[in-house]
């Protein structure tokens, strides 16, 4: 919490360790992400125009249209979440490379929220509400004061999710803008990810026992609200001709490929064990969620029981997520 005491600002060991350590630290992929992120930089305003000139004012199917405007919503306002998370992970992460990282990272959720909100304008509809449940979850990351787990919230579940998402949406060829529009935004949401790849082990080795059981904790709280959120919007997604059961497969096998990546690049035995202590969604508990909530054969041809509790949760979730909102 580097920046949070003011009297040990500025921190000059940033700049006085070892001239050899530094040397070995360029190399760190950490800090290529701050690098490739400029690189990679795209004028919003002007990929946004040139999109409207080429296809013109966007327009969505009436049919589509509600389930579309509320899954941009989320999206919406969870860009606005990131870009507020990782101006404070910038702020608070006591790593050179890690905060250039998410200093970059900040510049793109900015980028994404103004483009998101301008196509939003183009289109002229009105966007609804987030729903409560997507909205207590955006804010349990918001508030936390744990760096790690809002690393844990925002780089390895909001970022696959809204992948997920954005995957989701060009595959289903809504209209044409925002379908050339959001790969844009999905070749940078795959480079977040990375400073959660890289530097959450460094700070899960760190933990003691109990501390990394809050974070297990933290995270099963974070996917029961992904997972009941998801239930509220089931049949959006299939009005989008987006598949429940594949979407949560997909968000699911990102996450694994994360915390395997985290491993692979875990270095020591005691980083990797570390990274043991999170939750690996693609192992376990995850597809049997995932089974439970989206059944193989379709929800018609489950069991009585198993069609019962899901017809409660669906109902509970619905409840809550207009409550809470
Ligand atoms: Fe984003
Ligand atoms: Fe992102």
């Amino acid at each position: 919490m580097l920046f949070k005491k003011k009297a040990s600002w500025p921190p000059y060991r940033m700049v006085e360790e070892n001239i050899a350590q530094r040397a070995e630290d360029r190399l760190d992929k950490l800090e290529r992400l701050y690098h490739i992120g400029q690189n990679n930089i795209w004028d919003g305003k002007k990929v946004l125009a040139d999109l409207i000139a080429k296809h013109g004012k966007p327009k969505l199917d009436p049919t589509r249209k509600e389930a579309a405007l509320k899954i941009l919503s989320i999206l919406l306002w969870g860009e606005l979440a990131a870009w507020a998370i990782s101006a404070d992970l910038a702020e608070r992460i006591d790593d050179v490379e890690a905060k250039l990282a998410a200093t970059s990272q900040a510049h793109d959720e900015a980028r994404h929220f103004y483009v998101l909100r301008d196509y939003l304008r183009a289109l002229g509809e009105p966007v609804p509400h987030l729903g409560g449940i997507a909205r207590r979850l955006l804010l349990k990351i918001l508030e936390t004061d744990s760096l790690v787990h809002k690393l844990v919230g925002m780089q390895l579940l909001v970022e696959s999710n809204a992948l997920s998402l954005f995957r989701g949406l060009v595959e289903a060829k809504l209209e044409p803008v925002l379908e050339e529009l959001l790969p844009y935004y999905e070749t940078d949401e795959a480079r977040h990810v990375g400073l959660g790849v890289m530097y959450l082990p460094r700070l899960l080795k760190t933990l003691n026992r109990r501390e990394s059981l809050e974070v297990a904790a933290f995270q099963l709280r974070c996917v029961g609200f992904l997972m009941t959120g998801g239930l509220t919007l089931r049949e959006d997604f299939r009005a989008l001709g987006m598949e429940p059961r594949n979407l949560a497969k997909h968000t699911i096998k990102l996450q694994s490929d994360i915390v395997a990546e985290m491993m692979a690049t875990g270095g020591t035995r005691r980083r990797r064990d570390a990274v043991r202590g999170l939750l690996d969604p693609g192992k376990g508990f995850g597809p049997n969620i995932v089974d439970f909530i989206h059944p193989p054969g379709g929800v018609a041809n489950a069991p009585a029981w198993h069609r019962a509790i899901l017809a409660v949760w669906t109902r509970g979730a619905m409840i809550a997520d207009r409550a809470l909102a």
